[in-house]
């Protein structure tokens, strides 16, 4: 399963829920990204320098990353994506990288959010340090402020989360991954989830819809 929408919408939050619900991995391009940069490994510090400016890390940066991933993971049950593919040469890579384990994409759900939303959502994130905890100051705030609920770790603000960025990071959605949800909506695999409400509602309406075509 693919889950896409532009920053904010909330593909994250979702895919670690329906990680739960169905009880498959969940792979996000950008928590891969992160944990390069934090390692300060080769790979991160030539991503850094992208994700700062809210613009997409190179193809071939990011397609090694996710492949190894996915072949890493022998459970057989498939797993949940989240960020990727976001460019038109992604989606080929994956198609032909499931196609030679024998593994198809069954579905690519998109939840859309307004973009007034979009930016009140990213500019009030935090997330915790520690385990990774989202959290939002205002939707979703911690019990005592800058400290994770879950394991008392620190909350902090994502450096891609400034205001300017993220009008970057939406228009780069705009210009680079609307083609790739219009090859998946030819193809007849997009569904298309209202992502406004909470969470449990967000995550209701994606499971009637995945529930809806088998
Ligand atoms: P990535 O980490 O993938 O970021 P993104 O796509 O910009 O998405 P976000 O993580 O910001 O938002 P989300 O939709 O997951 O929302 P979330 O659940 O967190 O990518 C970051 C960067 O890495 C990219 O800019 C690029 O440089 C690079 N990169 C990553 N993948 C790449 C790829 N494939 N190719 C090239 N480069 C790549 O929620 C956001 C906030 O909203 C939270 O505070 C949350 O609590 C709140 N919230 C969630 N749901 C709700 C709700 N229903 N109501 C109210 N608030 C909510």
């Amino acid at each position: 399963m693919i889950l896409m929408g532009p920053p904010g919408a909330g593909k994250g939050t979702q895919a670690k829920l329906l990680e739960t619900h169905f009880q498959v991995r969940h792979i996000s391009s950008g928590d891969l990204l992160r944990m390069a940069v934090k390692k300060k490994t080769p790979l991160g510090i030539q991503a850094k320098r992208y994700m700062d400016r809210g613009e997409l890390v190179p193809d071939e940066v990011v397609l090694g990353t996710i492949e190894e991933c996915v072949r890493q993971d022998g459970s057989g049950k498939g797993f949940i994506l989240d960020g990727f593919p976001r460019t038109v040469p992604q989606a080929d890579a994956l198609c032909a990288l499931l196609h030679g384990m024998g593994a198809q994409v069954d579905d690519v759900t998109s939840i859309q959010v307004p973009r007034e939303d979009l930016v009140k959502r990213l500019s009030g994130r935090r997330t915790c340090r520690e385990c990774g905890t989202m959290y939002h100051v205002i939707f979703d705030p911690p019990r005592n402020a800058g400290i994770c609920n879950k394991c008392n770790g620190e909350l902090y603000q994502r450096d891609d989360d400034q205001e300017d960025t993220i009008i970057a990071r939406l228009e780069v959605y705009d210009r680079q991954t609307t083609p790739v949800l219009n090859q998946y909506r030819e193809r007849g695999l997009l569904r298309e989830v209202e992502g406004v409400g909470s969470p449990e509602q967000v995550l209701e309406r994606i499971l009637d819809q995945v529930h809806k075509h088998g």
